[in-house]
Order: structure tokens, then C-alpha cells, then sequence
């Protein structure tokens, strides 16, 4: 039987939009009759897990969102851990398929494309078929938005789980579908621009900053000048 190891790459675990959306995937996988393991990064005990795990797998999906350009920490440590594979891999042995999500804040797909050549090239180091990259913005929205606004977004991530399921690979149609618009269009950039400024928009970043405990510090700049030794 087919099994999936998956993986959550979110520094959030399980309350994370990542997992929401890689259960989506499983869903299609277990759909088509194979079964998944699935593991939080970000969860000390199952770390060590997903690295012994990775050698034993079929396929693997490695799902993360993005931070501040790139990918969380975690994600990193666990690539690093995995490099005795790229050995393993030159001596000869196999390396399991492997497939990623890459979900942002921000709508545009464009601003997960520097990390998707990262992780091809990573397959491609690890000896791994490519199975692709599902990449998704306005991934924050999954928060708040009502169970039956996701509901075409749910879908298409089934279908996803069942091609990889099916063709050890996602399909191009329905990774350019669910991607969206790589680029927004310069009338939305103006209105998103004037949005940021309303008293409305700034008040819901303040009030995470408080609740996080760094409203004191929201204007340190760690790199600059008056923090240089
Ligand atoms: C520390 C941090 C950095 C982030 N940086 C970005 C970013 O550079 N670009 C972006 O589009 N979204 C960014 N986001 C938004 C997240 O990608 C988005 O909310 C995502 O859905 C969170 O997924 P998670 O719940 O799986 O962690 C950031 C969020 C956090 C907490």
C-alpha cells in the first residue's frame, strides 16, 4: 500500500493554515486507497522522527508557509538534517519522491517563486523525483474566512493529493489553477497601497503587536546603526 509521509514545515503546528491545507492533500492521497504519517516539524519528539522517517519513505510532502521571504527556520534545520541523504544518494541508494506546499500571506504566487527553485534544487541534490510545488497565497485568510469559502480550495488540494497518489506527480493545469495570479494587476496594488494606511488596517496590526508583547519594541531595527557593536 502506498504511504505518504507528510510533513508540517509551520513553526504553528497544529493550529496552523499549513496543516489545514496538507489534510486537504491527504485526503485525496488516502482517497485513492494509500495511507499517511504525519508529523509536525516544529514538534521537538517528531523531528527526529521525520528524519529517520524520510529514509523509509515512498513520497514525501513537505509543506510550509512562507516567512519573511523564505522558509521557517524549522524547515531549514530539517533540509540540513537531511544532507547525509545527499551521501547516501551519491553512493547509490534511493531517495523517496518528493513534493511541497509553499503557502503565503500575500496573494501574489510570484513571492514564493525564489523558494520553489530552492526545493527543485533540493530534489534534485537529494536524487528525489519532483513531484512539484503547490504554491498558494492569501493562505493568513484560512484564519478567519467561513469553513464554506475554502470549500473550491479544498477541492482542488484533494485533486492534488490524488494525482500524487496516482502519477507520483501534481499535475501543471491544476498547479497554475491554484496558484492564481502570479502578479497583481496595478489598480489592486493602488487600492491595497491606500487599504495598509486606514486607521481600520493599522489597528489590527497594533493589535497583534500587543498580544504578541512586542508593542514596545515595534520600532527596533536589530541590523541597524544604534545596534551595531
Ligand atoms: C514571522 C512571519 C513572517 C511572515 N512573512 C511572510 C512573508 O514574507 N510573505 C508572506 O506572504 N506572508 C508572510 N507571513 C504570513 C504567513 O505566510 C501566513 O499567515 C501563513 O498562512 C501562515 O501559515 P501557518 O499558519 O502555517 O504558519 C508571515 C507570517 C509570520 C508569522
Amino acid at each position: 500500500m502506498n504511504s505518504l509521509l507528510l510533513l508540517n514545515g509551520s513553526p504553528r503546528g497544529e493550529r496552523s493554515n499549513s496543516i489545514k491545507m496538507l489534510e486537504r492533500i491527504a485526503e485525496g492521497w488516502r482517497r485513492k486507497g494509500g495511507t499517511v504519517e504525519a508529523l509536525h516539524l516544529a514538534r521537538r519528539d517528531q523531528f527526529a522522527r521525520a528524519v529517520t522517517a524520510f529514509a523509509e519513505a515512498e513520497t514525501v510532502l513537505l509543506g510550509m508557509p512562507l516567512y519573511t521571504d523564505a522558509m521557517p527556520a524549522v524547515v531549514k534545520e530539517y533540509i540540513e538534517a537531511l544532507m547525509p541523504r545527499v551521501a547516501a544518494a551519491k553512493a547509490g541508494l534511493r531517495n523517496p519522491t518528493l513534493g511541497f506546499l509553499v503557502q503565503s500571506g500575500f496573494p501574489e504566487a510570484r513571492h514564493s517563486r525564489p523558494v520553489v527553485r530552492y526545493l527543485e534544487k533540493l530534489a534534485a541534490r537529494l536524487g528525489s523525483r519532483y513531484a512539484g510545488t503547490i504554491v498558494r497565497g492569501g493562505g493568513g485568510a484560512l484564519e478567519w474566512m467561513p469553513e464554506q469559502a475554502n470549500k473550491k480550495l479544498w477541492q482542488q488540494l484533494r485533486v492534488l493529493g490524488e494525482q500524487l497518489a496516482r502519477d507520483g506527480q501534481f499535475g501543471a493545469a491544476e498547479l497554475k489553477a491554484i496558484a492564481g495570479r502570479e502578479r497583481l494587476g496595478p489598480l489592486t496594488v493602488m487600492l491595497a497601497t491606500l487599504a495598509c494606511k486606514l486607521p481600520l488596517t493599522q489597528s489590527m496590526w497594533n493589535k497583534m503587536l500587543k498580544e504578541n508583547g512586542v508593542w514596545e519594541r515595534r520600532f527596533d531595527a536589530p541590523y541597524g546603526p544604534a545596534f551595531r557593536p
